[in-house]
């Protein structure tokens, strides 16, 4: 969207940026314990913390988890029409999109329920990536529909794969049901971020400054790898420095 984002994320990116180091981090149990608050605060249900594993993007997680739990050569069910990159990351793997599409009746989308169940019935299915909310028809799918989803699913042996980015942005009528929050689960996989919220979808590196900077940066590594040579030469003689052209790391 075209929205600034909250002021408390500029505030926190200000205080990151002025530190000025952008290395290598993971999550600790803050971060976690971040995610499980915002969904109980705004959707009333907590998940496990330990039941949660950080990624880079949403649709970076839809590949490795095809990747994961389908074959090559398997059906990957989706719900047309829906978010086209879930096509990618489908075909690009090796495996077959097989839809059970929506069907609408000049105002609303709904489930061809028998249809969905032929085909998860179908041995060679063996994921389903589910919208929830739906992109592009902006559609809340009730905790009923989320439930025998995620029981069609378990009945037929496919992962339920819950792709929960828009899930947030429920501007109206009833909130979404996380597919985390439902019994039957133990099959369910919820894919949830930040990026749509709170429009940082698109915070990633950029290549165009810097050249500069970068030729100062070379220029001092090779004088600290010449110092430290040096130093190990003359004071800890029994240590051997490999020389070597490239990187930071001695
Ligand atoms: C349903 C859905 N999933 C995933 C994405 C993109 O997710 P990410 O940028 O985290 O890969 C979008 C972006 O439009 C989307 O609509």
């Amino acid at each position: 969207m075209d929205f600034k984002t909250a002021p408390e994320i500029i505030k926190a990116m200000k205080e990151k940026v002025s530190l000025g180091a952008f290395g290598y981090e993971w999550p600790q149990a803050d971060y976690f314990n971040a995610v499980a608050d915002w969904y109980e605060i705004e959707h009333g249900y907590r998940p496990q913390t330990n039941w949660m594993i950080f990624t880079t993007g949403v649709v970076p997680a839809i590949s490795s988890i095809v990747r994961r739990v389908s074959h090559i050569g398997d059906n990957v069910l989706v719900q047309e029409p829906v978010y086209n990159i879930f096509y990618n990351s489908i075909l690009n793997n090796g495996r077959h999109a097989l839809s059970s599409n929506l069907v609408f009746d000049g105002e609303h989308y709904s489930i061809d329920w028998t249809d969905l169940e032929e085909k998860l019935a179908d041995p060679l299915t063996t994921l389903m990536i589910f919208c929830n909310p739906h992109n592009p028809i902006g559609k809340v799918w009730t905790k009923a529909e989320v439930q025998k989803i995620a029981q069609l699913c378990q009945k037929h042996h496919v992962v339920l794969l819950s792709d929960e980015i828009h899930s947030d942005l429920v501007g109206k009528g009833q909130g979404y049901t996380p597919a985390f929050s439902i019994e039957a689960k133990s099959n369910v996989i919820s894919l949830v971020s930040p990026s749509k919220t709170f429009n940082v979808a698109a915070l990633h590196a950029a290549y165009e400054e810097g050249h500069d900077w970068l030729k100062k940066l070379k220029q001092q590594l090779n004088e600290n790898f010449d110092y430290i040579s040096q130093f190990i030469q003359e004071n800890v003689p029994e240590v051997k420095v490999v020389s070597g052209d490239a990187t930071y790391l001695m």
